[in-house]
């Protein structure tokens, strides 16, 4: 019914086929992924251990129902990876496609309106940690081949499933797997559902993440907690201390106080600035909105775009020590601790970062007080060759699916395996992602538009639709012409490779 076929003598299917597929299950999703919400994967958390192996397994049942091969859970030094395949499309590209089952903690728990791990769905949204960041949009993914493997009596290209369970832990597990055993993950293109949209009803690529170095400073002062009025006026204070590590570390116009840090940056080509004047939508207005404040802080010389996905940032996450508790006590403490992370466009590797912090602690540490900057995760930002078969066929499939062209982002979030993708399996990476931007993302009420959850499973249909048969990706040129993931997302895939600059010094964004 569905298979003509072509004069090359391939089978042809119409993808209507597969989306109507879809549109008549979308009770049964929904009720699957809210199964896969109520499981608490918090990769963070210790005593969550049990919960990342309960959600691999789940994980991994779908994609052998779905009719994967060699579905398996791989055991890691952290939690496990689930992986699983299906090979049989010869002549076809071989697609990557990975997510992640793990979630952020959901404190503060107060401020969530029903419990994160019972999903709830108000209006047109499914609200539960983990709904939009990613299990909703991983598990997207897998319904997109259910439904192609149901209707097309197998799948349209190659393809191998990747889930890893320590996304927002720092992917240290998948890091060491994908350096490991690049053979088995050997791909063409690798699809990725956990990034946003700028807004409702608007397709975005992402072809930019930034890198990030994620620190705990802890400080030291005396031996043990102090009487502040018998030792007080002699004994150093670590809390006080950090306060002053903190505010020296960046200035209220929003500079880090590390020059390093931008004189290894490479400006903004005029072609990038192009590309970024045809995103139609008021950034500044819809930030504004999201977070509920009139004005946006930060380096004033940039554009709020350009301070958001292409500039260092760092921030203070959290700083712990000292008396909190009701009332009063009168106490100098013995330590404190801030957890600070470096947000890093591509150009700048978390490797070389650490040693400059560290210094410019040690150098804003006050007499009497040690401080320790202690690494707790890393990973490389990204930029992709946008100027592809793979980029054109995402555009597409946005196209058709949204009736508007996607407008082409960096975004300043982190997804740490993203830049392995790139350098280690030379797999360009095409980032399409349906979040919102009021989505609230590791925040309370974390929530996902159920149409996007729809949406992001067609536009998956569509994407490998047209891979699998679109002539110009059949012809599998050869799309990471330059060694790194960095180089030129905006060059043409012709141009001469660059002579062996190493990535981590320095990303050409295609002058
Ligand atoms: N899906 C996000 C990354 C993201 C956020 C992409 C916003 C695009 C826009 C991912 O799950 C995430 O939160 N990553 C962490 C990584 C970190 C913990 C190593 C992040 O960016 O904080
Ligand atoms: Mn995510
Ligand atoms: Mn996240």
């Amino acid at each position: 019914m569905t298979h003509d076929t072509a004069s090359n003598g391939h089978h042809t299917h119409d993808v209507h086929e597969a989306l109507g597929f879809v549109e008549r299950r979308k009770e049964r999703f929904l009720e699957e992924l809210k199964d896969l919400l109520r499981i608490p994967s918090i990769s963070t958390l210790p005593a969550h251990k049990k919960d990342m192996r309960r959600a691999a397994k789940f994980v991994a049942a779908q994609l052998a129902s779905i009719g994967l091969k060699k579905v398996k859970v791989i055991k890691t030094d952290g939690h496990p990876l689930v992986y699983g395949e299906w090979l049989e499309a010869p002549d076809k590209p071989t697609v990557l496609l990975y997510g992640h089952y793990d979630v952020q903690p959901v404190d503060p728990l107060n401020k969530w309106i029903s419990d994160p791990f019972e999903p709830q769905i108000r209006d047109e949204n499914i609200y539960a940690r983990g709904a939009v960041d990613d299990k909703g949009q991983m598990f997207g993914l897998l319904k997109a081949l259910e439904a192609l493997m149901t209707t097309y009596h197998g799948l349209p290209v190659n393809v191998r499933v990747l889930i890893e369970g320590e996304e927002e832990a720092g992917g240290e597990s998948i890091e060491a797997y994908v350096r490991a055993h690049p053979e088995k993950l050997a791909c063409d293109v690798a699809l990725v559902a956990d990034t946003g949209m700028p807004a409702p009803g608007v397709p975005s690529l992402v072809y930019g993440l930034r890198g990030i170095l994620y620190t705990e400073i802890v400080a030291k002062g005396a031996r043990e907690d102090l009487h502040s009025g018998a030792f007080g006026g002699v004994a150093p204070n670590p809390i006080h201390a950090l306060a002053l590590v903190l505010s020296g570390l960046k200035g209220a116009d929003g500079r880090i106080t590390i020059p390093e840090l931008y004189e290894r940056l490479t400006p903004i080509s005029d072609e990038e600035r192009a590309l970024w004047a045809r995103n139609p939508l008021d950034i500044p207005a819809l930030l504004k909105q999201a977070m509920g404040i009139e004005s946006l802080p930060g380096e004033q010389d940039y554009s709020p775009l350009e301070r958001l996905t292409a500039r260092p940032t760092l921030e203070v996450h959290g700083i712990a020590g000292g008396f909190t508790g009701e009332g009063a006590k009168t106490v100098i403490p013995a330590e404190a601790t801030a957890k600070v992370s470096v947000r890093l466009p591509p150009e700048l590797h978390p490797d070389e970062v650490l040693p400059l912090l560290q210094a410019r602690v040690a150098a804003l540490c006050p007499q009497g007080v040690t401080m320790e900057v202690r690494l707790v995760h890393q990973g490389e930002g990204l930029l992709v060759p946008i100027d592809n078969v793979y980029m054109r066929a995402a555009e597409r499939a946005l196209e058709q699916e949204w009736g508007r062209p996607p407008v082409f982002e960096r975004e300043g979030g982190s997804i740490p395996v993203g830049a392995l993708f790139g350098s280690i399996l030379h797999a360009p990476v095409v980032f399409m992602g349906t979040g919102l931007p009021d989505d609230n993302i590791h925040a309370p009420n974390e929530k996902f538009h159920i149409p996007n959850f729809y949406h992001g499973i067609r536009q998956a249909i569509r994407f490998l639709d047209i891979i699998g048969s679109d002539p110009a990706v059949l012809a599998r040129p050869e799309v990471m012409a330059t060694a790194s993931p960095q180089a030129k997302p905006l060059a043409s895939p012709k141009r001469p490779r660059a002579t062996s600059t190493p990535a981590r010094q320095k990303a050409d964004v295609g002058s």
